[in-house]
Formats: structure tokens, sequence, C-alpha cells
């Protein structure tokens, strides 16, 4: 299986503090059974420039191959593929540089939406991401429907040729997790992601979704999502 978000790139965010707690994250997800993880460090236009960003990616990258090369551990470790969690803002659409932010090999960009019911503009941007040939990918909708809830944004969205992520702590919180099966088995949702940042308070653990979804809902939906994934990556 692949995690499709995480905050694994050390430096980089509130995520890893170091290679040596990457490294720790990267062995977890491996004794979890997964095979590929999508490194998506936050992405915040009002912060830094996209030229600085991908500077800091690209160096975060390196050391941290480097420190893997080193450990003899490569084999064993998940594949990495470098991307970015992108707040969507006004004017992302015209972001010279966005596909650069998209998952590398790929044309699927990781999009954070705003945390405030989303104005019209908001589905503007999301077309104007497409018309570019970007495939949007959307970061832990489950964060989103309380605040959408007077409104049709969720509905409107998951009409909109968008890809949908889930993290897993949708699935794990016991009876309230029932929207999230729900949701995966009208595939609805076509990616997950752990949203890791660390080894305690938000450590990967999609092998643990992945045992509940199987019981729940059968192989099939695993399968399912394994079959999407890779797509995504290929
Ligand atoms: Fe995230």
């Amino acid at each position: 299986m692949i995690d499709f978000h995480t905050h694994i790139l050390p430096k980089m965010d509130d995520g890893s503090r170091g290679t040596e707690e990457s490294l720790r994250m990267l062995r977890e997800e491996s004794s979890q059974g997964i095979s590929a993880v999508v490194l998506t460090p936050h992405y915040y236009a009002e912060k830094e420039t996209p030229e600085k960003f991908l500077k800091r990616r690209e160096a975060s990258g390196r050391r941290l191959s480097e420190v893997i090369d080193e450990s003899g551990e490569k084999s064993s470790l998940p594949d990495l593929f470098l991307g970015a969690e992108v707040k969507v803002f006004s004017g992302i659409s015209s972001l010279e540089l966005l596909p650069e932010l998209a998952i590398r090999g790929t044309r699927y960009i990781l999009l954070e939406m705003p945390f405030e019911p989303w104005p019209e503009s908001i589905f503007r941007e999301l077309s104007g991401i497409k018309a570019r040939g970007l495939h949007p990918v959307i970061a832990h909708l489950e964060r989103y429907l309380q605040l959408q809830k007077r409104t049709d944004n969720i509905e409107r969205l998951m009409n909109s040729d968008v890809l949908i992520q889930c993290n897993t702590e949708f699935f794990l919180q016991g009876f309230k997790g029932r929207k999230a099966f729900q949701l995966l088995k009208e595939d609805r949702i076509h990616l997950l992601g752990s949203d890791c940042h660390n080894l305690t308070s938000r450590p990967p653990n999609l092998g643990s979704a992945l045992d509940l979804i199987r019981k729940k809902l059968g192989e099939n939906s695993v399968e399912r999502l394994m079959h999407r994934s890779k797509k995504v990556l290929s």
C-alpha cells in the first residue's frame, strides 16, 4: 500500500525534526507493509516563495537519501516520492511553478482547502488548476465536513472530477468512523494517508486503518485502494 500524505521529510515543517526521526518513521511504515510513501511537506504561499520551498525540499530530500544509503536499509524501506501539501489560495491556479509542486513524475497535486466556508472563487481556482493539466487530490476531506455543513460544497467538490484523500484517523475513531467506511464503500474516497508528523502523537498508522477496512468491508476494498494508488504513481 502507499501512504499518500506524510510529513516525514526532515526539517521542512511541523513534521519530522531530523533525519533520524525520518528514518524511524520510514521503518515504522515498512513494518506496516507500506511499500511507497509520498512526502508532502506543507507549502504556504503566504510564507515562502515556491522557489525557496523547492530548494529547501530538494536539500531535505537529498539529505534523507544520503542517510538512507548510509544506513544500508534502502531495500527494506518504502520507495519515496517527493510532493507537497499545497494550501489553496486566491491566485494559486496561475502560480508559474505549480506543476513542480505536484507529486514528482505525475500530474497529481495534493491540495489543502481553506478552513472556512469556501467561496465561489475556490471552485474557480480548482478549475484553473485542472485547466493546466494537473489533477487535484483533496487532502483529508474529513477535516472540512463540519465547516461546509450548511453548504453543498462537499457534494459539489466530490462531483467535480478530483481525487479524494482521507486520513487514517477518519477510520480509527470508533462509532464516529462510520461515515468513513460509508464513503469508502461508495468509492468516494480514493486515496489514504496517515498524515504522520512524528512517532508519538501523530504516528504512521496506515496499517491499523487497513486492518479495520479489511475487517469491515473486505479485501476487495483494500485492493481497490491499492489499485488506485498505484495508478496515480505510475
Ligand atoms: Fe498534512
